[in-house]
């Protein structure tokens, strides 16, 4: 079991891709799956769970699309029970700060016998350069149901980082690490260092959750998805989640990135260079 993969279910996603890769420097071997890798695994079809998780010792596991969906405990119940009878010993599980949804399936794992951590996030930082909201960015206006409600955006390098730690060092185990970035800011704030960066103009426009939510119905988002843009922008945003909170020190002994330092990486990237919009479209 000792020289057995460390299995990282979404090893595409955000943290997946980093976390693998981080194991990998460090000489673990790792079994990364996702609907497209062989063998694979898909949160909607059991099918393939046991050929995926078997023979592996430990688990990162991202829920897709979020763990605030109704379905997602039960999957995790799922997913825990298998885990035991297949002999791992550890489960990590990405969580999100706030949501009722994932505290459940954060319990699930707290209460099923086996060695555990949560590492409990804010929203992305990433969020504006490798996910829904790139595209508001290199358009020049990101419209959203946000106001004056202000989130420590944390960075997925240290969510990775802190998954790490927690997948190596026994020490650790058996607690929740609740990350997040070390200043809060409104998406507006957000928006207008991301436009000094870049050297572009973008705007930030506060729009009704109902415009919002029909605007993803008009192009073809589904009912789940809607459910979830609702639960998070008129739900969970309404400041619950505004502190900073200490779990990159914690695990790491060293402070949360920052929002100028995440800038930094992302214009290093070339990730908004309008200048690659003509292949993205
Ligand atoms: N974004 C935030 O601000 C935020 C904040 C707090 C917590 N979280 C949590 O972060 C988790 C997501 O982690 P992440 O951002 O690292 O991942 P992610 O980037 O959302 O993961 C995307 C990957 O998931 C895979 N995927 C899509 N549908 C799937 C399915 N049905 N079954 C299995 N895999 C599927 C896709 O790969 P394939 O196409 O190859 O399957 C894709 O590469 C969620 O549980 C969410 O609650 C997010």
């Amino acid at each position: 079991m000792k020289n057995s993969p460390i299995l990282i279910i979404g090893k595409n996603g955000k943290t997946g891709l980093r976390v693998e890769q981080r194991l990998r420097a460090l000489g673990y071997a790792t079994r990364g799956v996702s609907r497209s890798t062989e063998p694979g695994f898909d949160w909607e079809d059991q099918g393939n769970w046991h050929e995926a998780l078997a023979g592996t010792r430990s688990a990162y596991i991202t829920f897709h699309p979020d763990l605030a969906i109704p379905s997602a405990e039960q999957s995790i119940r799922d997913l825990v029970a298998l885990a035991a009878e297949l002999g791992l010993q550890h489960l990590v599980l990405l969580s999100g700060r706030g949501e009722a949804g994932a505290r459940r399936a954060e319990l699930v794992l707290e209460e099923s016998g086996l060695d555990w951590n949560v590492v409990r996030a804010n929203w992305f930082m990433q969020n504006f350069s490798e996910s829904f909201m790139i595209e508001g960015i290199l358009n020049g206006e990101l419209m959203l149901p946000a106001g004056a409600i202000v989130e420590p955006f944390v960075d997925v390098d240290d969510i990775a980082d802190v998954a790490v730690a927690t997948l190596t060092r026994p020490e650790l185990r058996n607690r929740v690490f609740a990350v997040s970035g070390p200043h809060a800011l409104t998406f507006a704030e957000c928006v207008a260092a991301i436009s000094e960066a870049t050297g572009y103009p973008v705007k930030f426009t506060r729009i009704p959750i109902e415009s919002f939510i029909e605007g993803m119905r008009a192009e073809g988002a589904p009912d789940e998805l809607l459910w979830l843009m609702r639960e998070l922008f008129a739900v969970v945003l309404d400041g619950r989640n505004s502190s900073p909170t200490a779990g990159v020190e914690e695990a790491l002994g060293r402070p949360a990135t920052d929002f100028t330092e995440y800038l930094r990486k992302v214009m290093a990237a070339g990730t908004w260079d309008r200048s690659g919009m003509q292949q993205r479209a």
